[in-house]
């Protein structure tokens, strides 16, 4: 798959392993730790590659529906607008917009 992340006016060009349904896959570029998802109805959304309650990765947390779950203390956050679902006090996931322009995936940071 073929993946641009666009940054202040730069491009960076990616390839990147297909996503699986329901999977995600870890991305460095512009010196940013970036993760990206496809839910389950193929929607693929960047965010950045950190939990927000104590600084871990997100990389091996489970993708579900529209959701991703921590694997360390397993906060369930939304794909869709990065809120927590049921915990308020932990902060929501950074996003970065995600669009899919002739097959390729295009990030803008
Ligand atoms: S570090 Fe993610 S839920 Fe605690």
């Amino acid at each position: 798959m073929q993946l641009v992340i666009e940054s202040d006016g730069k491009r960076e060009l990616v390839e990147t392993p297909d996503l699986e349904v329901e999977t995600s896959v870890q991305i460095d570029a512009f010196r940013k730790d970036l993760l990206l998802v496809k839910d389950a109805s193929e929607e693929i959304y960047a965010i950045e590659n950190y939990c927000p309650h104590a600084i871990q990765t997100l990389t091996d947390g489970e993708v579900f529906g529209s959701m991703i779950k921590c694997k360390k203390h397993g906060a369930v956050f939304s794909l869709v607008d990065g809120r927590c679902i049921g915990n308020e006090r932990i902060g929501n996931l950074k996003k970065y917009p995600a669009s899919v322009v002739d097959g390729a995936v295009i990030v803008k940071l």
